[in-house]
């Protein structure tokens, strides 16, 4: 498995692969927001096809209710492994580590992410992998674009988790950091 930065020639693959709902076009929005150094937009491959997404932005959660508490954390959003028999087989897990890795490497000491109230397995993974509850509730926000064009806005409830970074992250490739 090969985790790096989105390149625009992976977009169409992408959605091939994890095709967006109605007309979204969720993979070109991120990478858009990469190329505008408002978030790094990771993927996952194995044997040569995409296998999982996360994407870290940089300015933190959009959500006020968190923004205003954690405007200096940034936050994982967007991950996601497919097909679903690929889930539960570590790549998750690893698309979380090279996140936390980068983002201990731009200076931040923690990263946060929204976890849904209906989705108490990727709640679980989470905080088994140090991230930690911070009580800030709020409502995850946004759209989708229907077949026909027609914007659809959803708001789920959510709650927010974070992660102290003490040291460098080790992702898969890496050579272990040297002993203190
Ligand atoms: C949530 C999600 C991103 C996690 O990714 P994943 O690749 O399935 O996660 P991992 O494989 O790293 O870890 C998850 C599970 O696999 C287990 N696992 C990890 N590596 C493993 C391995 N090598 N062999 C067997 N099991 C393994 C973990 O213990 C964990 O157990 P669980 O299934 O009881 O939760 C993924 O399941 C997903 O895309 N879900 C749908 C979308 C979603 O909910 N996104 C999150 C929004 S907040």
């Amino acid at each position: 498995m090969k985790i790096r930065e989105c390149r625009e020639q992976d977009l169409e693959l992408l959605e091939t692969c994890k095709p967006s709902p109605g007309r979204t076009r969720r993979h070109a929005i991120r990478f858009d927001r990469q190329q505008r150094g408002l978030s790094t937009y990771l993927t996952a491959w194995v044997d040569g096809l995409p296998a999982g997404t996360g994407e870290i932005l940089w300015s933190g959660c959009a959500a006020p209710e968190v923004h205003q508490i954690y405007s200096r954390c940034p936050e994982l959003n967007g991950l996601d492994v497919w097909p679903a028999e690929r889930q539960s087989q570590g790549i998750g897990t690893a698309v979380i580590r090279a996140a936390e890795a980068r983002t201990y490497d731009r200076g931040y000491h923690q990263i946060g992410l929204g976890v849904t109230d209906d989705n108490p397995r990727a709640a679980a993974l989470y905080l088994r992998l140090g991230y930690q509850e911070t009580g800030c509730l709020y409502l995850d926000r946004y759209y989708y674009l229907d077949d026909h064009g027609h914007r659809h806005d959803v708001a789920d409830p959510a709650r927010f988790l974070v992660k102290q970074l003490q040291a460098r992250q080790l992702e898969p490739g890496n050579p272990p950091p040297p002993a203190l």
